[in-house]
């Protein structure tokens, strides 16, 4: 992977100290306001640009560079045959010069055709490289940012930032090179004629030159302005446009359509007319030069005009000035635009570097404890956490045994999945101890950590791949035999046998084409494969139907043997056979225990059980209530049983 020299952090050099994720550095890679000027020098975005990335392309560049200058050099060359041309050939009226001076520029047109060619052939090259590297880059970064990095910078404007940013810096610097090259070459030797054949004429072309240079100062900071403005508004764009059609079916079940439309409508116009703004500014430069140019001429006519008619210089002379000055203002408006164009690609680049330049807070320690072996439980002692101002677990403390099914019940909003979170370090804790197979989380690398883990949630995140690919998951390691037992284990053979291709049948984007009961089917397949000793289930069956989770179910059973269960249920059945059930509340483990325990406290957990038994009519859980309600009525301890106010809050907390 390359990697800016000036930036040469790595994943295991960053502190493994637990940073409170308020405070985490997300709040300055916020995509600045549009105007904001975070003022990166051109000089700083070229250096890191050239260390970088296009340092190792030196040799190809100095070839590309050397052609340039010979393209560029042929233009003076043409305009210095125009003195013989004239003088020798047409005034004198030398016939055998012609065969001479027509071969001569006949080879410098063959020459610069040549070198042109070359030149842009290495420049292609170099550039494509450049770009994907660039991309891989961004892509390798951004994958291993925090999770509230991605929560502040969502999908389509990472998209737009790694695919449209990147493609505005590409053809730019290879602008700069040509000017710098073929253009600013070209120009040297070109003046170089013209002062050779008189210098005060020079002078006198030459003398709206100074003139330009604060319009051209302001001009460019005013594009600069204006490209950086319309790469934010590209990346909002991306962003609704990703929202759009991810959300395609509530936009149509909503009769969002026109409302969307609308929006975008509005947004495309803003960003119109930022480009146009941008594109003028980019002209105005070269358009300054022509005018600049004309006046020059002008003054060369004037002046120079009285020595032709005089005879004090030949009309050879005058063709190759002329030819010469007039050769000159070409690469010269292409240098005045250069600037314009590169101030639109350091806009893009600021975007690209500051997005590279954000530095993960959930990284590897630097020296890593071995993970450890054997059936690890898991524990978390006196842990806080918040998001921002808003508290999430307050001290929470709980144990899992290994070996063991532990179930977390408890409100949504209750912090159930923050622990998974937590325990997998997609989020560091504010404070507090948490600890897999006796090691703390932040011990371990990331790698290690997550190999511990099987998660299986309700969105199964597939892939717009086979149903293979998306259960092999790039493995080539697994025999034939082995997928099919998983796929056995898993209930995906059930419903792949009736697959017109089986396991090469397209699963679609994000998995469309199943349903949901199959989607999770595919995760539990894939954790099978993964076969780690612990096994995290938040709400795995909760989106389904009671057909489709009774098979779903039954596989996660399967899953769950000789592991370390961790299970987020809502419906109660799914956690009794728990070897121990948590109950959260706000932040809190209020209560654990089996199932049975728990209903004979009466405690939230009773009265869940209450409340879900009234909804379901199980008549099982009906039997272990009564049972429940008798011991505990026995003691005396559930007065308030029966208070409907109660039953109402339990239900709000645990249901939300
Ligand atoms: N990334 C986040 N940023 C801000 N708040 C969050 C984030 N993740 C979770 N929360 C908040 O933390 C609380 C607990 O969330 P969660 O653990 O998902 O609850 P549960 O899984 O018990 O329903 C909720 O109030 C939720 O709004
Ligand atoms: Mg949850």
């Amino acid at each position: 992977m390359t990697h800016p020299s000036n930036n040469p952090s790595s994943e295991s050099e960053a502190p493994a100290a637990e940073p409170a994720p308020a405070q985490s550095p997300e709040a300055e890679a916020n995509p600045p306001a549009p105007d904001q000027d975070p003022h990166v020098s051109g000089y700083v975005l070229s250096r890191w640009l050239w260390t970088g990335y296009l340092k190792k392309h030196t040799w190809a560049l100095v070839a590309a560079f050397l052609l340039m200058s010979l393209e560029g050099s042929m233009l003076g060359a043409l305009s210095w045959m125009m003195k013989p041309m004239f003088d020798t050939v047409f005034i004198e009226g030398q016939t055998g010069a012609i065969g001479w001076v027509g071969a001569a520029i006949l080879g410098i047109f063959i020459v610069r055709a040549l070198a042109s060619i070359g030149q842009k052939a290495l420049l292609a090259r170099v550039s494509q490289m450049n770009a994907a590297d660039l991309r891989n880059d961004l892509l390798t970064k951004l994958m291993r940012q925090d999770g509230t990095f991605h929560q502040t910078h969502p999908p389509g404007f990472l998209i737009q930032r790694i695919q449209a940013d990147v493609a505005a810096v590409n053809g730019v610097w290879s602008a700069i090179l040509t000017g710098a090259g073929r253009d600013l070459i070209a120009l040297v030797i070109l003046m170089g004629v013209a002062i050779t054949v008189d210098w005060r004429w020079t002078l006198v072309a030459l003398i709206g030159a100074p003139i330009l240079v604060a319009p051209s100062i302001i001009v460019q900071r005013f594009v600069r302005a204006r490209s950086r403005e319309a790469r934010d508004l590209g990346a909002r764009l991306a962003v609704r446009l990703d929202e759009i059609f991810h959300g395609i079916v509530p936009v149509k079940l909503n009769r969002l359509e026109d409302y969307q439309a609308r929006q975008y409508a509005q947004q495309t116009d803003e960003l119109v007319r930022a480009e146009i703004r941008s594109t003028l500014g980019t002209a105005a430069i070269p358009g300054m030069i022509d005018i600049m140019a004309g006046v020059g001429f002008l003054g060369v006519l004037i002046f120079g005009g009285a020595e032709i008619i005089s005879g004090e210089k030949t009309v050879g002379e005058f063709m190759a000035f002329f030819t010469a000055i007039g050769f000159a203002f070409e690469p010269l408006r292409r240098l005045g635009s250069v600037s314009g164009t590169w101030q639109v690609a350091a806009a893009a680049l600021e975007r690209i570097k500051e997005l590279l330049e954000i530095k993960p807070t959930l990284v590897s320690p630097s020296n890593p404890v071995a993970a450890p072996a054997g059936m690890p439980g898991v524990s978390l002692r006196d842990v806080h956490l918040s998001y921002g101002e808003t508290p999430v677990l307050n001290g929470l403390t709980l144990e899992a045994k290994a070996g063991q099914t532990t179930a977390f019940v408890g409100a949504s909003g209750a912090g159930k999945s923050t622990v998974f979170n937590l325990l997998t370090r997609l989020v560091d804790p504010n404070s507090g101890h948490i600890e897999v197979g006796g090691v703390p989380v932040g011990a371990m690398t990331l790698e290690d950590l997550r190999n511990f883990f099987s998660v299986v949630s309700q969105d199964a995140a597939l892939f717009d791949e086979t149903l293979r690919e998306n259960i092999l998951l790039g493995r080539t390691d697994v025999s034939d035999a082995r997928l099919q037992e998983v796929l056995d284990a898993a209930h995906v053979t059930d419903f792949v046998q009736h697959l017109p291709k089986g396991l090469d049948t397209e699963v679609g984007p994000r998995g469309s084409n199943l349903s949901g009961g199959q989607r999770q089917r595919v995760a539990i397949a894939r954790a099978l494969l993964r076969d780690t000793p612990i096994l995290l289930l938040d709400e795995a069956t909760s989106a389904l139907d009671a057909k489709s989770e009774a098979v779903v179910q039954q596989a996660l059973d399967k899953l769950a043997q000789g592991r370390t269960t961790l299970v987020i249920a809502h419906r109660l059945s799914t956690v009794r056979n728990a070897d121990n059930i948590v109950v959260m509340d706000r932040g809190r483990a209020v209560d654990q225990g089996s199932h049975e325990e728990l209903l004979a406290r009466g405690g939230l957990y009773a009265h869940l059980h209450d409340l879900q038994f009234r909804t379901d009519g199980r008549s099982a859980d009906r039997m272990a209530l009564a049972e429940a309600r008798n011991q505990t009525r026995r003691r005396g301890e559930v007065a308030d049983a029966e208070d409907a106010g109660f039953f109402r809050r339990a239900f709000l907390r645990l249901f939300g």
